[in-house]
């Protein structure tokens, strides 16, 4: 016997299971296709396309559902003679300019041998090259900008749907389709440019339980073989996905941990309990990865959150929170932030979802304040936080939660 073996038991197509695989239909969102289909059709009626904003979380199938409708306005078109549709799909993730934008597009369109470099030609001239290109090319156009909220100038968004007004394009007709998870990214543009490039706007929802209950379903089928999942794993899988984000990527996620677990595990079927194991994994280094980003600060104050969690102190407001961040910090032999600083820490880690914060009137008085809480397992919070309790010393609220041999340091009553 080899060192590796082929193993078959538990899939069938694990890649079924991945981000990039594309399933033949897209199921649970039939309405927002509909609309989205609908904003697609000019095209097909050799019409001005209309450029279109698609906006959600992450995880609801904005970037599938947008590869399966423009799939099908593809096949479709070919079967109208006076239709010439030239699709560019971009990922924006990785060119952060306008300018960037614009050279890649010139490269999409030239050939190997005439390719330009992405530096060093000014603005205009790049500008200029793009519209030869794109009027060489004509027919109808359409432009998919995905993950679009990493363009940090909003230039070429401004100057792609104007390009026919300004007479800078005759012959091509050119619609641009605009995706992004970043609801800041949507109110943050310029009038102008909202008012071009969001002629339509659609909207994702995140999903239930029930839509992702057919979502896994459909990718099981071809992953696992029949038989493998045990009733009610699919089910678990999308109650856990629906209480974290309605997220269909996490789930998928959750249904491929499983499952590789069942073959580390060398199980014929996977139960309810590997999903619950897999869980407990994932959010783990879910937990890890958001704390091991964070400074030495950032740990104090998630450190002092959990042990008044654990007294039943929280919410807690800041002044709540300060004796005992500072009180660490001392432990630790560091000089402690001053209380802006430190409300800086707290907005930073609601952002990460490891606390919640909670906005409050102040009464009579007027004004508002905020109440902070733990949102994450305290227990595996403190497992990443393993130096900062070593630091620090075993606060007295957690010493059932820390499996350590140090011993327990004298906590003042702070
Ligand atoms: N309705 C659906 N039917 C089948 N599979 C889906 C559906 N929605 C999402 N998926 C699958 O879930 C995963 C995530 O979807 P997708 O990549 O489209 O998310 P997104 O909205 O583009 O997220 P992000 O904002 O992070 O880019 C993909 O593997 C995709 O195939
Ligand atoms: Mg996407």
């Amino acid at each position: 016997m080899g060192m590796f073996e082929r193993d078959t038991e538990i899939y069938l197509d694990r890649d079924a299971l991945r981000e990039d695989y594309q399933p033949e239909n897209l199921v649970g969102r039939d309405t927002e296709l509909n609309r989205y289909r609908a904003a697609l059709q000019p095209v097909i009626n050799g019409e001005q396309p209309n450029n279109i904003f698609l906006y959600g979380k992450t995880g609801v199938g904005k970037t599938a559902g947008t590869r399966y409708l423009i799939d099908h306005l593809e096949e479709d078109a070919a079967k109208y003679e006076d239709i010439d549709l030239t699709v560019k799909m971009l990922n924006c993730d990785g060119l952060s300019s306008s300018y960037q934008i614009a050279t890649r597009l010139v490269n999409e369109f030239r050939d190997e041998t005439s390719q330009i470099s992405t530096t060093g030609y000014p603005r205009a001239t790049v500008y200029d090259m793009l519209w030869t290109e794109l009027d060489s090319c004509g027919g109808t156009i359409y432009i998919v900008l995905d993950e679009v909220d990493h363009i940090e100038d909003d230039s070429i968004l401004y100057q792609l749907p104007r390009a026919r007004a300004n007479d800078n394009l005759s012959s091509a007709k050119i619609g641009i389709i605009g995706i992004s998870n970043d609801f800041s990214f949507r109110d943050d543009l310029s009038p102008k440019v909202k008012s071009s490039l969001c002629e339509e706007e659609i909207q994702f929802p995140a999903y239930d339980a029930k839509e992702l209950i057919q979502i896994l379903q459909q990718r099981a089928d071809v992953a696992f073989h029949d038989g493998v999942l045990e009733d009610g794993v699919i089910e678990l899988c999308a109650a856990y996905g629906a209480k974290d984000a309605g997220d269909a990527r996490q789930s998928l996620d959750l249904l491929m941990k499983t499952g590789d677990l069942a073959r580390d595990k060398d199980t014929d079927t996977i139960s309810e309990d590997l999903v619950r194991e897999a869980r407990d994994v994932l959010e783990r280094g879910r937990i890890q990865e958001g704390i091991s980003g964070l400074t030495q600060h950032g740990h104090l104050v998630v450190y002092a959150m959990v042990t008044l969690d654990q007294e039943g102190k929280t919410p807690a407001r800041t002044r709540d929170i300060r004796p005992r961040y500072t009180n660490f910090a001392e432990k630790a032999g560091i000089d402690p932030l001053v209380p802006r600083r430190m409300r800086d820490h707290l907005g930073e880690l609601s952002m990460l979802g490891i606390i919640s914060a909670i906005e409050r009137n102040e009464g009579r008085r007027g004004g508002t304040y905020r109440e902070y809480s733990l949102e994450m397992d305290p227990e595996m919070i403190l497992a990443a936080l393993e130096k900062t309790v070593d630091d620090v010393g075993i606060h007295k609220s957690v010493t059932n939660l820390v499996d350590s041999e140090a011993t327990l340091s004298d906590f003042q009553s702070t």
